[in-house]
């Protein structure tokens, strides 16, 4: 911390500094809300798997509560071809074609088994956007690829206007980057989101990136030359050897490149991921909780110097463009929207018809299941008018604010009612205002969105949570991974 003092007053380490300093971040400290990185779950769904159980399948697309036909798509490929240490998302290294070809096949009749349920109650549902995730689905080949899109096309409405997104690692500039991404260009993808983290070869390659800082802005300038207008580019603080000198470079080369948006992630670290047994052995190489807050605020700085708008749920920096759509990304910043989303793939989670469901993380077993025909649906829950109030609340709050009046008329809730205590709490501590009759996130509270965010959960979800123990052990390490939010230590801090 002293280091980056020595900094020129005008810069923007300094200026975040100030920022840090008049918001007295040490006030929320001391109240328990902490932030650190084998703790922290970023909120974007609700509520979590932890509060899940086994479900039945047909309950999910029998009796369409939710009547809009208009749904969001994920496709997954939890495929790598190596492991970056900080990862620890559900991907198998290096596949073989045999593995990929089954999964694509498996992926396929989930997809027609879906879709044919939802069409039987809603007819033919129309395609907002769809998303290509992973793993790595740069793994498929040209010729893997323009099948599923192809076969997709065949199940669902997917039209001109339709979103298409691609996430691309930049190691593909070093194979067949160009094949590549000509074919996303030819067969309708819209958006590529390029899997960037950080612009230092060091610290690329001591997390086993596999690319470096040139290479990842040569994919970028390739994509844009193919004729790409809509690139998202992801940053990762908080690694292993990242000062403020180092951030504030990524983060002006990644904003002089003028991507149309970018999003930037605070690192997890989980007992799954090789950086855990870093973090232990070595943590002094690791920022610590002031710098990591640093680094967030000289995000939103700098952003905001270059004229983005900061959409918060996931810290997705947005150039404002009259005309231009970022469907994907918008849907997920509007949940409280309740706009369906429909993943497929192993380890996915969707969340339709008021339920939110799981699949199963696990390959073959997805695989398995598929080829007797059955759904791959691991764990879920039915969303009550309650839950879906609640989920309003929590995401709303993330996302820095809570429409009062259309919240409360939608769900017949008072909001003041059923949290007036927590909401004096937050108020009191700086991390909550009213602002024009609705509840926003102050520029502290902005710091610990997530934290806040999850003080909305229910009492029934807390009891769930609290009854997580009687889980079976092999479980409890799956859901550990794919747990996307705080349980009851990261709860309790304002009980
Ligand atoms: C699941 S990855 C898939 C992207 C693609 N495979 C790549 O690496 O370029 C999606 C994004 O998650 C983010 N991510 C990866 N590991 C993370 C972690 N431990 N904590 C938070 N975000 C993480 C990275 O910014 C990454 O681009
Ligand atoms: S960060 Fe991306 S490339 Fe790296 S292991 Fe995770 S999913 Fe694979």
């Amino acid at each position: 911390m002293k280091e980056c003092r020595k900094t020129n007053q005008n810069s923007l380490i300094e200026k975040s500094i100030h920022v840090m300093d008049d918001n007295n971040i040490k006030d929320i400290w001391l109240a328990g809300i902490r932030r650190d990185p084998k703790n922290y779950h970023i909120t974007v769904m609700y509520p979590p798997l932890k509060a899940m159980k086994e479900i039945d399948e047909n309950q999910i697309f029998s009796r369409f509560e939710n009547q809009s036909k208009k749904f969001s798509l994920y496709i997954h490929m939890p495929f790598c071809t190596g492991k970056c240490i900080f990862c620890y998302f559900y991907q198998i290294e290096k596949p073989g074609q045999e593995l990929i070809n089954r999964y694509l096949k498996a992926i396929k009749k989930e997809i027609q088994i879906v879709a044919g349920k939802i069409q039987n109650q809603l007819g033919r549902i129309s395609i907002q956007s769809i998303f290509f995730g992973g793993g790595s689905p740069t793994v498929l080949s040209k010729k893997q690829f323009k099948n599923l899109l192809g076969f997709m096309k065949e199940q669902f409405d997917i039209s001109k206007e339709t979103e298409i997104t691609v996430e691309i690692h930049p190691e593909i500039i070093r194979n067949n980057g160009q094949e590549l991404i000509e074919t996303y260009y030819d067969n309708q993808v819209t958006r590529l989101n390029i899997g960037t983290q950080i612009f230092d070869d060091h610290i690329l390659k001591i997390t086993n990136r596999r690319h470096t800082a040139a290479e990842a802005k040569q994919a970028y300038e390739l994509a844009r030359k193919i004729g790409f207008e809509n690139i998202n580019i992801d940053l990762l603080y908080s690694l292993p050897d990242l000062t403020p000198e180092i951030w504030e470079n990524t983060l002006n080369t990644a904003f002089g490149m003028e991507p149309d948006s970018i999003t930037t992630y605070f690192m997890a670290i989980r007992k799954c991921s090789p950086i855990y047994q870093m973090i232990n052995t070595s943590p002094g190489r690791f920022p610590d909780e002031y710098l990591n807050h640093l680094f967030r605020i000289m995000t939103i700085e700098r952003a905001k110097a270059a004229g983005y708008e900061h959409r918060k749920l996931i810290d997705w920096f947005v150039k404002p463009r009259e005309n231009f759509h970022y469907l994907h990304q918008q849907n997920e910043a509007r949940k409280t929207k309740e706009i369906q989303l429909l993943s497929f793939g192993s380890g996915v989670f969707s969340y339709v018809n008021n339920y939110q469901y799981y699949n199963i993380p696990d390959i073959q077993r997805y695989c398995d299941l598929l080829q007797k025909v059955q759904l791959p649906v691991w764990k879920g829950i039915y969303l009550s008018e309650e839950e879906r109030f609640a989920r309003a609340m929590v995401l709303g709050v993330k996302s820095g604010k809570v429409n009062t009046n259309e919240i409360e008329n939608k769900f017949k809730m008072n909001i003041r009612e059923k949290y007036d205590s927590l909401l004096q709490k937050l108020e009191k501590l700086g991390l909550l205002d009213e602002v024009n009759g609705s509840i926003c996130l102050s520029e502290k509270g902005v710091l610990f969105a997530d934290e806040v965010a999850v003080q909305f959960m229910t009492p029934d979800i807390r009891e769930k949570l609290g009854k997580n123990d009687l889980l079976h052990s092999i479980e409890k390490d799956l859901i550990e991974n794919y747990n996307f939010m705080y349980d009851m230590d990261g709860l309790s801090f304002l009980q």
